[in-house]
């Protein structure tokens, strides 16, 4: 029986009050907490940094994964770790040393992600599947909340589910981008086990514990 886990994306959020923002997601039954980190060069607009994650540890017990849309982030892994964060992951397209990159995310005892654009080939990580622990499938291109889900990648995740066969069953498929209540089973469908939403759930804002059961209810 697959495992299904809900990880809201935390841009959607209150910024200026993001403790409580993060104990009502618990409350509210999510998985683990998917923090957005962007630089303002890999994408064009900029978020947080580690200070932020890490300050808002002790309000949420739940797991972070953080999700980072910076360049060369091999500089940063480490300061995400010290943060509280037991998921890395790291674009396929913004570091020149890829398979360098997780073997460091590995060896300071976390688990090493990659995302890959909604144009970069599931052929760019066939060669260090063995380290990867999530493939994260963007259904959008990343830099910003409320964008609508790419059709297109119904295909690519059904793609990466058999690359995940073919080279480490380990391997944890996760789809970041325009998940709602009207994407989701699909994705789920095609082998989606980790779902990131940040608009589609807090559109449900004052009844998140129901739009919390409700997308668990759709995931089966
Ligand atoms: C986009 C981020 C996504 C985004 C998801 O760059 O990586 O996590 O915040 O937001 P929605 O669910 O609104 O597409
Ligand atoms: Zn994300």
């Amino acid at each position: 029986e697959r495992v299904i886990e809900l990880a809201p994306s935390v841009l959607p959020c209150d910024f200026g009050r993001l403790g409580e923002e993060l104990a009502a997601l618990e409350r509210a039954g999510v998985d683990r907490i998917h923090w957005d980190v962007m630089d303002g060069l890999f994408v064009p607009n900029i978020t947080i940094g580690a200070p932020v994650i890490a300050s808002c540890r002790r309000y949420s017990s739940l797991p972070y994964e953080v999700h980072l849309m910076i360049v060369d982030p091999e500089r940063y892994v480490r300061e995400f770790v010290d943060a509280g964060c037991e998921l890395i992951t790291v674009h396929a397209e913004a570091t020149r040393h890829l398979h360098r990159t997780l073997s460091l995310i590995k060896s300071l005892g976390v688990r090493a992600g990659v995302a890959l654009n909604p144009a970069t080939p599931l052929t760019s990580v066939e060669y260090v599947m063995d380290q990867v622990d999530v493939l994260m499938i963007m259904s959008v291109n990343p830099g910003f909340g409320g964008q609508h889900y790419i059709e297109a990648m119904d295909a690519k995740i059904m793609a990466a589910v058999a690359l995940r066969e073919a080279t480490n069953p380990n391997t944890k498929i996760e789809v970041d981008g325009g998940i709602s209540e009207e994407t989701l089973a699909g994705c789920v469908m095609n082998g989606a086990e980790i779902l990131v939403s940040g608009s589609g759930l807090m559109a449900h804002r004052d009844h998140l514990a129901q739009a919390v059961a409700n997308f668990h209810q759709l995931a089966r």
